[in-house]
């Protein structure tokens, strides 16, 4: 199976957590697209989606599914999101598309939040994939700097633009080995808006797809 097959294959695998009746939160990423065009086969058994970007919320549209916005919604018993790597204990590094804001602010309304992946994204150490951190347009020469003193090589995504506004820089040369004080102490920089780490909030279950097509559970 190629890696995109993977992916679809451990979106498919998704929908059995979704609760029907409820409104289900959506990640972003190509792994989420396979998740959202699955769901469209069901749409008739779900009130509704909360969507993390705005990208998501387009496809979600495309397909019929009504998106709606998160201050209308105080309980999303499900949230399905991809992840660029987790370790054994589903701690996450997630914001490859740039949309981790609004991706860990679903993530906390949500009661239970279900990763998917294929399995070249679990890792012993978090850190081989550069960390995202948003940051406020004015504060980006400085919080990079900050960045540098933590010893990471902060690198600006040159022509992108969060949902936000804001910019992003991918943090090369971090090896996490304690994935929650990391993502405490970096959200303390003035001027970070978040950081791609899911840790103090990780993933509940992780549904991990393997080139034999084979989907595994870990929680
Ligand atoms: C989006 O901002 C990310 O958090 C994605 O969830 C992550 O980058 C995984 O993306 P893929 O599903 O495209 O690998």
């Amino acid at each position: 199976m190629t890696q995109d097959e993977i992916k679809k294959r451990v979106a498919e695998a998704a929908l059995d957590h979704v609760v029907a009746g409820t409104i289900i939160g959506i990640g972003t990423g190509s792994t989420a697209n396979h998740f959202i065009d699955a769901l469209a086969r069901i749409k008739h058994k779900i009130d509704g989606a909360v969507a993390s970007s705005e990208a998501s919320a387009k496809r979600l549209q495309g397909h019929g599914i009504p998106v709606l916005d998160l201050n209308a919604v105080d309980d999303i018993p499900v949230y399905v999101d991809g992840a660029d790597e987790s370790n054994r204990y589903l701690h996450l590094i997630k914001g490859g598309g740039g949309a981790l804001t609004r991706e860990k602010i679903v993530v906390a309304v949500s009661r239970k939040f279900v990763c998917i992946a294929d399995d070249s994204k679990l890792v012993d150490t978090l850190g081989r994939f550069p960390l995202p951190v948003e940051v406020i347009p004015m504060a980006r020469s400085y919080v990079a700097r900050e960045l540098v003193k933590m010893g990471g090589r902060p690198v600006w995504r040159q022509g992108f633009i969060t949902d936000n506004g804001n910019l992003i820089l991918d943090v090369h040369g971090l090896s996490i080995s304690e994935p929650v004080a990391l993502e405490a102490r970096l959200n303390n920089i003035v001027g970070v808006v978040t950081n791609g780490l899911f840790a103090a909030r990780p993933a509940d279950v992780l549904l991990l797809g393997g080139s034999d097509g084979s989907v595994r559970t870990l929680t």
